[in-house]
């Protein structure tokens, strides 16, 4: 075949936005099933009434908060009364926040940031929305953060229980989780959760050819026709399915291209594959740590430092009382940080069958000593 490529510019990306992180493809494979279901919630909307409240959930890189702003592009274009809100709750994190985002999306307009409350930002809106006959669908994205600064509760609280003060507003809740069991319905007094009522949509993780046929479809729109020969791509495809997540492949796919291209060569080889796995990896578990707040990030580091010095695995109770001699806090707040890294996928928590109850932490990711890099753990 022949190639596409200026060998004097030597370009191999096609469209480079294809393989940024945050692109929504045209087409969502694999995901038919939830994205009807999600229609079926919103249907009500359809017709300017309460449509039902969702929990998208699913294991991080399965494709929720894609299929959530899949949608939400589809609905902006189709129905001029269903306003689409994104809060991505993982960089909004305090309850003023929340409203302030949801007051700037609806209003188009940037509400102080100081000097308000939420309250008089919420009843704004209130009085606003209770008239306008407008239904205002909102996505808290990655929802698990508000629960761990205990806002979740009250976010959902106010939102849900706003027309009972400004009677004809409409409003309906997509939260997205990134857990594989443990639902925040679990985390939420009976009084939210019976208004909340949510409809559970479950992401699976993807099979192994799904996974190629995603990278495939990104490669054939990102890349240059002849940069990535077929038995490459299995080996992104491999590499992606030790971390389970499709974010990392994405990000290998980049490197790889980014790597052959500044060696002027016009296609990938199995050596950018492999020297690109360690920045890649790298890439995606600074993009996951990111999230973390200071202490959190200073907890998992210390856990992770206690882990590796006691082999590759620690008991929950000895890791507690280890972690607590250099950061003292009380068991919940460690129980809750434990949980936090196990829904973004740096720890697993496990229960070994001679053990009974007791649960041991491993990391998901461990360092490569040889290369000072990190490595996901195979074994899990
Ligand atoms: N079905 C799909 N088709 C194409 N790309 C997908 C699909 N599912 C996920 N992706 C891509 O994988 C990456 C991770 O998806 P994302 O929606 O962020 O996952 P989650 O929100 O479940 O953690 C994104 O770059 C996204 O574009
Ligand atoms: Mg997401």
């Amino acid at each position: 075949m022949k190639l596409n490529v200026s060998t004097k510019t030597k370009q191999l990306f096609m469209d480079p936005s294809v393989l940024e992180l945050d692109h929504i493809p045209e087409t969502l494979r694999f995901r038919e099933p939830q994205i009807k279901a999600i229609y079926q919630n919103i249907r009500p909307a359809i017709r300017g009434t309460c449509p039902i409240n969702m929990i998208l959930q699913g294991p991080p890189g399965t494709g929720k908060t894609t299929t959530v702003n899949h949608i939400f592009r589809e609905i902006e274009k189709t129905y001029p009364h269903i306003i689409p809100v994104f809060v991505n709750c993982q960089i909004i994190r305090s309850e003023f926040r929340v409203f302030h985002k949801i007051y700037q999306t609806l209003l188009h307009q940037e509400p102080p940031l100081q000097g308000v409350s939420s309250q008089q930002l919420i009843d704004v809106l209130g009085k606003k929305f209770s008239k306008t006959g407008d239904v205002i669908l909102i996505c808290l994205d990655d929802a698990n953060a508000l629960l761990h600064l205990n806002i979740l509760e009250n976010v959902l609280r106010t939102l849900l229980r706003l027309h009972e003060g400004y009677p004809g507003i409409k409003i309906g809740i997509i939260a997205t989780v990134n857990t594989k069991d443990s639902s925040i319905t679990n985390h939420l007094s009976t009084s939210v959760n019976s208004v909340f009522q949510a409809n559970h949509i479950f992401f699976p993780p993807y099979k192994k050819d799904e996974v190629r046929t995603i990278m495939h479809d990104r490669a054939r729109t990102g890349i240059c026709p002849g940069v990535i020969f077929p038995q490459i791509l299995d080996l992104i495809v491999e590499e992606t399915g030790k971390d389970g997540d499709l974010r990392m492949g994405i990000s290998l796919l980049k490197c790889s291209v980014d790597r052959a291209e500044s060696d002027k060569r016009t296609s990938i080889t199995r050596t950018d594959v492999q020297a690109s796995l360690q920045t890649a990896r790298e890439m995606h578990r600074k993009t996951i740590t990111n999230m973390l707040k200071e202490e959190e990030q200073q907890m998992l580091d210390m856990i992770s430092t206690l882990i590796r010095q006691n082999g590759d695995r620690m008991n929950v109770g000895n890791l507690y009382r280890e972690t607590k001699k250099q950061l003292p806090m009380c068991y919940s707040k460690f129980r809750r940080g434990l949980t936090r890294y196990g829904n973004l996928g740096l720890i697993e928590m496990c229960r070994p069958k001679a053990w009974g109850n007791t649960r041991e932490v491993l990391l998901r990711y461990t360092t490569d000593t040889d290369n000072d890099g990190w490595m996901p753990r195979e074994t899990i």
